[in-house]
């Protein structure tokens, strides 16, 4: 699909579909122009439609013309008060609108309301996000046709051009988050994601480790090897490392979890605990493997990135870890497994030694960890937890300019307590209310004090199940333009 930008006017221009954004009132008098244009009743003809112009309204009209064949109009609320949210989802609906039919896609909203490149370019994100499908496993793929050209239209600075190239290589990103989540726990396994991560490194010139089971032994990662214990699968321990062509300013990690199946172990998912829905467990590591594809293809200056995933799968046999079992550490710690399902915590543990040892500037990691934090934030938000102000400011302003719902969470150190253990040194995990905070405050442990570290849970906004203005339902790659937006700012402060 290819983005482009135009300058035709709405009465000009010609191609398929062409979609405007009408705020309420319809200060611009383009319901009018359209009437001229193509000798229509527009409005009478609204006025028998459930369109009154406010946010999230559309209404469509075939105009069986050669010119046009399709007129969308996006509602967007009144005109003072249009978001840049608003903007994406109409976008996204204008883009579902045109679904079904090839050819162009002609797209004019308020641009300027929040800032003109940004908002055009959120457009044209949320167009290309919210056309994906995922046809892989159909036996016979029927690909519905779709937009191959869509046309920003309006007057454009010339700054912009270069910005939208942006949109591409991070949708590509958003795209492999999504692709890896939603893939069964028998196609993405921990071997698939390493090969996944090979793929990269070749594609993008990255550099690749992967510590194999005995690695993994001799670097005393009985924490996360305890985990896969009772699976066939081999673990795989990857590191994936992004340098800038020229000096590194700034060193980031970003670690993901990659529970490639989740069945709690002998604390197995049962009753509502949704066993069938755990392939998503590997979400944190599918949106950390996104930003990854994402900057390598961007190629930000001053700022070397790593990612790191311990991926396996917590499965039942007689070589499962027990509930009760005590292990240790690649830090010494020892921990007093008292859930088998608290796997992921287990796993981050040893990933974030390893990615202390780094020595990085900062640290963030994305886990779909607990189900305590869906129940308190939902399917839209996800939870920051954080010591370091400075980092949460970042982190939440890149995700607000991603519209990608984030809030941060309180790490009371009081609840810590919950976490003592009659033999060891920690048990996995606390008492059940404030579940997400004491898992927080596990992970805490594992970094070395003095590195800024962020947690982000993003167990509830992985998925969709009913799927919300640029995300169909399913994965949504939920994190992938979060983390990007922060490492782009990154690099460009380190620069300076
Ligand atoms: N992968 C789950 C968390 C999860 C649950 C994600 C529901 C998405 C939806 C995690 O490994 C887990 O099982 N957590 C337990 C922790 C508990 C045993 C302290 C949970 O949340 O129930
Ligand atoms: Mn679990
Ligand atoms: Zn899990």
């Amino acid at each position: 699909m290819k983005i482009s930008l135009s300058p035709a006017t709405p009465e000009a221009w010609s191609g398929s579909v062409l979609a405007l954004g009408i705020p309420q009132d319809d200060p611009q008098g383009l319901l009018e122009a359209m009437e001229q244009r193509f000798n229509i009743q527009l409005k009478e003809w609204l006025k028998q439609k459930p369109f009154t112009g406010k946010s999230g309204d559309l209404a469509s009209l075939q105009l069986l013309r050669g010119d046009c064949t399709t007129l969308v109009l996006l509602g967007l609320g009144e005109a003072g008060s249009i978001e840049r949210d608003s903007l994406r989802m109409a976008a996204a609906a204008a883009a579902r609108a045109a679904q079904g039919q090839g050819g162009s896609l002609g797209l004019l909203l308020p641009w300027g309301s929040v800032d003109l490149i940004a908002d055009a370019t959120a457009a044209a994100e949320a167009v290309r996000l919210a056309l994906y499908s995922d046809l892989r496993f159909r036996s016979k793929p029927e690909p519905s046709p779709r937009p191959e050209q869509v046309e920003l239209l309006g007057q454009w600075p010339t700054g912009l051009k270069q910005t939208l190239e942006t949109v591409h290589p991070i949708c590509a990103g958003v795209e492999l988050a999504r692709e890896l989540v939603a893939a069964p726990p028998n196609s993405v396994t921990p071997e698939e994601l390493a090969r996944t991560a090979a793929a990269l490194a070749h594609e993008h010139g990255l550099e690749l480790t992967v510590l194999e089971q005995s690695d993994c032994e001799e670097r005393g990662m009985g924490s996360y090897l305890s985990v896969c214990q009772g699976s066939d699968m081999a673990p795989k321990f990857i590191h994936l490392t992004y340098r800038p062509s020229g000096v590194a300013k700034k060193r980031l990690v970003l670690v993901g979890k990659g529970l490639t199946f989740d069945s709690g172990g002998y604390n197995l998912k049962v009753g509502a605990a949704q066993i069938d829905m755990m392939k998503f467990d590997m979400g944190g590591s599918a949106s950390v493997f996104g930003a990854m594809r994402s900057i390598a293809e961007l190629r930000p200056a001053g700022v070397e990135v790593h990612m790191v995933v311990a991926a396996c799968e917590n499965m039942i046999n007689g070589s499962a870890v027990h509930p009760g079992d005590i292990v240790t550490a690649s830090n010494g710690t020892t921990i007093e497994i008292n859930n088998t399902d608290a796997e992921g915590r287990l796993t981050l543990a040893d990933a974030l030694v390893y990615a202390s040892k780094l020595k990085p500037d900062a640290i963030v990691d994305l886990a779909t960890l607990t189900g305590a934090c869906v129940v308190a934030l939902g399917d839209e938000i996800a939870g920051l937890w954080t010591p370091d102000d400075a980092l949460s400011s970042d982190l939440e302003t890149a995700a607000s300019d991603a519209g990608e719902g984030l809030w941060r969470m309180p790490m009371h150190s009081s609840y810590r307590k919950g976490l003592k253990s009659l033999l060891a040194d920690m048990k996995n995990t606390g008492p059940r209310p404030g579940g997400s905070i004491t898992a927080a405050l596990f992970l805490k442990e594992f970094v070395d004090a003095g590195i800024p570290w962020a947690h982000i849970d993003i167990a509830g906004t992985v998925w969709s199940d009913k799927g919300r203005g640029m995300n169909p339902s399913g994965a949504t790659g939920y994190g992938v333009r979060t983390l990007v937006n922060w490492v782009m700012k990154q690099a460009s402060t380190a620069e300076a």
